[in-house]
């Protein structure tokens, strides 16, 4: 035989660690551009990923599966969510997705309807799970989540402006050739059309780009700086028209909240998740700076505005809130 048998042990003597599960709902470009970035990453033990499409979905899993000599053990395999039953995470994506020229907001009837079949049985099954929202438009459909689920506001949390954040920084970093991780800047509000460049706050290792009462014009003034919002708005526009969906940027971001949650690390991102009573603004899921931990999202952060970043935040508010209104929940 192969092998000799050195001795019959009789328990273990190192207890083991409960091995950290996600299910990966949706097996798209998104979905799987997750499942490789968490996997690469060594994020999760195991991951289940689902689909209705069963053939892509088994496509996708055998392609994972013939990496795994060359990352960390991980379990990775083709599921329903009556596998995700010890899951701590569930990583939804599954849902229509814009085509070239369709804004976020457009898809909130189709993503409602594949919703409310699919948030009861992920609250069935995976119960011990914290939910994260990828699909679009992710702030409607994170509330939309948190409604159906029934669980607290803690446990729901949208993908939010984590990716419109990263694409501020990186575009603004690269003006300034510097590494992006040493430049901070927030979007806020709506992960699409009405999103906030927080310009008041961009800073290089605590030195402010802008004073915290320059006004809208003397930004405006800026031409090297101007344009970039403008860019980080229309960043996913520009990817879809010409490769039909984004996908490895929210799967590296989609990684690090996961990261923030398993290990307790009380990040601060731009996630999305349920506000009340921040600058008047109620019962709605919009992206502030949250820390991410454990339980989830446990606090967002009360950011100082200028009048005009609030005013954009507030009419961010509003035009989730009209959506939200019009849904029949
Ligand atoms: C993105 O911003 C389409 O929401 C997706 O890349």
């Amino acid at each position: 035989s192969l092998f000799t048998t050195v001795s019959h042990p009789t328990q273990d003597l190192i207890p083991h660690r409960r091995p950290r599960k996600g299910v990966i709902v949706g097996a798209g470009q998104v979905g799987m551009a997750c499942a490789y970035s968490l996997l690469i990453q060594n994020v999760f033990d195991e991951m289940v990923i689902v689909d209705v499409n069963t053939e892509k979905l088994e496509g996708e899993v055998m392609d994972l599966n013939h990496g795994l000599p060359f990352v960390q053990p991980t379990i990775i395999r083709s599921g329903t969510l009556a596998d995700g039953e010890d899951a701590d995470i569930v990583i939804i994506t599954a849902g229509a997705k814009q085509k070239p020229g369709e804004s976020r907001l457009e898809l909130v009837q189709r993503n409602l309807e594949i919703f409310k079949g699919l948030i009861p049985q992920v609250v069935k099954y995976c119960s011990k799970a914290i939910l994260l929202i990828v699909t679009n438009p992710v702030d409607i459909m994170t509330y939309v989540s948190l409604k159906l689920s029934g669980l607290p506001n803690s446990s729901v949390i949208g993908s939010g402006t984590v990716l419109d954040t990263a694409r501020f920084r990186y575009l603004l970093a690269e003006k300034f050739q510097l590494d992006s991780r040493s430049l901070h800047a927030y979007i806020i509000g709506e992960h699409g059309d009405s999103e906030v460049p927080v310009w008041s706050k961009v800073n290089i290792s605590g030195m402010q780009l802008f004073q915290e009462d320059a006004n809208e014009e003397k930004l405006a003034d800026m031409d090297r700086i101007k344009p970039i919002f403008e860019q980080v708005k229309n960043a996913a526009y520009e990817v879809i028209q010409r490769k039909g969906a984004t996908s490895y940027a929210i799967g590296l971001g989609v990684t690090q909240i996961v990261q923030s949650i398993l290990r307790n690390q009380n990040r601060l991102l731009t996630v999305s998740s349920l506000i009340h009573g921040f600058e008047g603004i109620d019962d709605v899921c919009l992206s502030l700076p949250a820390v991410v931990n454990r339980q989830g999202v446990s606090r967002t952060l009360n950011l100082t505005l200028t009048p005009t970043e609030k005013e954009k935040l507030q009419h961010s508010a509003r035009v989730l809130r009209q959506t939200i209104e019009k849904l029949d929940l």
